[in-house]
């Protein structure tokens, strides 16, 4: 499994030879200026074989697939081919597509799938094992953007991460701290055990070499025999037996219905830019074209970053699209509604209803704004990640994608060697019962046969836009946004979009200014440790019950236009790689 540190430059400079990547041992670096191309990942060695594929004249979306497979290996705590997500694409033309591989529910699943015989939610099934795992997308969906945008060999794409997890890679310390922090959920498992832990208790260490013969021989599978090698055939078939007894419901009809549906991003305008966003099944585009039609109206240019004020107003903004997130939002493709109300969330005037509630100086009660018997009396884990990708020519990625909560479900599937996702956790996994605690129960996100559970992940991409006589003229592209981090994600987007665009920050600091979260419920105003304690004071003052969080909110690996140059930025609060590719 692991290998002593000396051992490793000469394995280091093979595995150079396969991706062309600069070294593995130079240090990081949180932020790059580039008039070429640029990839901004949570990971060394996926920023660098990004570059590398684009330095070779590839395509973003050839990065993006090099990304991501190489994230699967070397950042197991969310990187994934067990997974879903979604890539919005922006070609420099300006055609935008969004690609939806979010995981699907098992045909096994229904309204009780995770609840005990006495109608309780049972904690092991929504989030520990095979159970709680959707058919993964992200072998899907890598594909598809390859087959759309790829200009380079789909096997050169997928093989630097074959080589990553064959011939290992060098453990760093927040992978050692996350197997740590996890370890007595991990190591109930056999095969997690023999993947990441010595004598089946130690996590690997910083500086060790981590190799994952399961994982290579699953993608390179997928290398030499394409996706649909994961789907259909021997490799599916053999995962649906290990599923069987890892506790899973998958069955062979279930990874070969596995479908990736190519949607039409969501767009809005906002003081001369147009956004792109993610639509349903992710709520995130939904809320944040509805906060910033909020806002609209409460002259946001008059607001400075980090005010008492100004994080009042965003916690009265978040709370009222949080609550239209719970009530309306779902798989479109399940649900019809969820399409004519997400349209309607987006009006001026359903904004302008939702503001008359929004007192300047006195924070609102969410359960006051909930409609009456929607309430029947834990926050999300916090592991996803992002990554931004612009080549030279100037077409985009921005893809976020997750296996749920830190190591998903926390099973490696037994002889493949990647982990489960517990995605179907993002259902409301208690049919009817909402209530303070943040649990949902509303009928659109509830659990079905073939349904994307909502998501709140939120590539975003912000372009220059004109209006003249009611029509748009879309400009250049100025910014790549997203984040992990749960309902926090939403939230995470938005506060990196208004630092840079309303409040006018430099591109560092807007990635680094504090951040605050309201998700409706709990009704609480959660605040990351560096927010002054005068502002807190000043919160109470105005009636938020305010919470310091331990930890930091999200990880937004951004890239934004500054002049003729483009400008990565790694998000410091996980660390994390910019690439740049002249
Ligand atoms: O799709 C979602 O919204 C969640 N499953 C994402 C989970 C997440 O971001 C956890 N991470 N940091």
């Amino acid at each position: 499994m692991t290998f002593p540190y000396f051992v490793m430059s000469a394995a280091c400079a093979c595995l150079l030879s396969l991706t062309g990547c600069a070294t593995t041992q130079a240090p990081s670096q949180h932020v790059v200026r580039t008039t070429g191309g640029v990839v901004v990942s949570v990971d060394r060695y996926a920023s660098d074989i990004g570059a590398a594929v684009l330095r070779r004249g590839g395509h973003a979306v050839d990065a993006a697939v090099a990304v991501g497979f190489a994230l699967a290996v070397t950042w197991p705590e969310a990187g994934n081919v067990g997974g879903g997500g979604f890539m919005l694409v922006r070609e420099a033309t300006g055609e935008a597509i969004f690609v939806d591989y979010r995981e699907t529910a098992p045909a096994a699943a229904g309204p009780t799938y995770f609840l005990d015989a006495a109608g309780r939610v049972d904690p092991q099934r929504v989030r520990l094992g095979g159970w709680s795992a959707g058919i993964p997308g992200t072998v899907a969906g890598l594909a598809a953007a390859h087959a759309r945008y790829g200009r380079l060999p789909w096997k050169s794409l997928v093989e630097p991460a074959v080589a990553l997890a064959r011939d290992g890679f060098i453990v760093d310390d927040r992978l050692t701290a996350g197997l740590a922090a996890q370890l007595p959920e991990l190591t109930q498992f056999q095969a997690t055990r023999d993947v990441f832990f010595h004598g089946g208790k130690t996590p690997v260490a910083p500086g060790e070499r981590l190799s994952q013969a399961d994982l290579a021989r699953v993608l390179e599978t997928v290398a030499k025999d394409g996706p649909r090698a994961f789907y259909e055939g021997p490799l599916a078939s053999g995962m649906v037996e290990a599923m069987k007894a890892a506790g899973g419901s998958w069955t062979a009809a279930d990874l070969a219905a596995y479908r990736v549906v190519i949607r039409q991003p969501l767009r809005f305008t906002f003081r001369g830019l147009s956004l792109l966003a993610a639509p349903p099944p992710s709520s995130s585009g939904v809320a944040i074209g509805e906060m910033l039609a909020i806002l609209d109206g409460l002259a946001p240019e008059s607001l400075t970053a980090g005010a008492p004020q100004t994080l009042h107003l965003l916690a009265e903004t978040m709370r009222r699209a949080f609550l239209d997130r719970a009530l309306h939002l779902g798989d479109p493709d399940h649900v019809p509604a969820v399409t004519t109300d997400a349209a309607r969330l987006l009006t001026p005037a359903h904004a302008a209803e939702r503001r008359t509630s929004i007192d300047r100086g006195r924070a609102s009660r969410s359960a006051a704004l909930a409609p009456p018997g929607l309430l029947s009396a834990p926050a999300e884990g916090s592991d996803t990640t992002h990554f931004s990708v612009v080549d030279a020519a100037g077409n985009a990625v921005a893809n976020t994608y997750t296996i749920e909560e830190s190591f998903g479900s926390k099973a490696v599937l037994p002889g493949y060697g990647f982990l489960l996702n517990n995605e179907l956790h993002d259902f409301n996994v208690k049919p009817g019962h909402t209530d303070r605690s943040g649990a949902v129960g509303t009928a659109p996100n509830q659990v079905a046969p073939g349904k994307r559970p909502l998501s709140s992940m939120a590539p975003l991409m912000v372009e220059r836009a004109t209006t003249e006589a009611g029509v748009t003229r879309h400009g250049e592209l100025v910014a790549v946004l997203g984040s992990p981090g749960g309902r926090t994600i939403i939230n995470t987007v938005f506060q990196v979009f208004l630092n840079l665009f309303v409040f006018k920050l430099a591109p560092e600091a807007a990635v680094a200014a504090p951040r605050v979260h309201h998700q409706w419920m709990p009704d609480r105003l959660f605040v990351e440790r560096e927010v002054p304690t005068a502002t807190i004071e000043a919160l109470l003052g105005m009636g938020h019950s305010v919470e310091r969080l331990p930890r930091n909110l999200g990880h937004a690996n951004t890239i934004v236009r500054e002049g003729d140059r483009w400008v990565g930025i790694v998000d410091a609060r996980r660390g994390g790689h910019a690439a740049a590719a002249p």
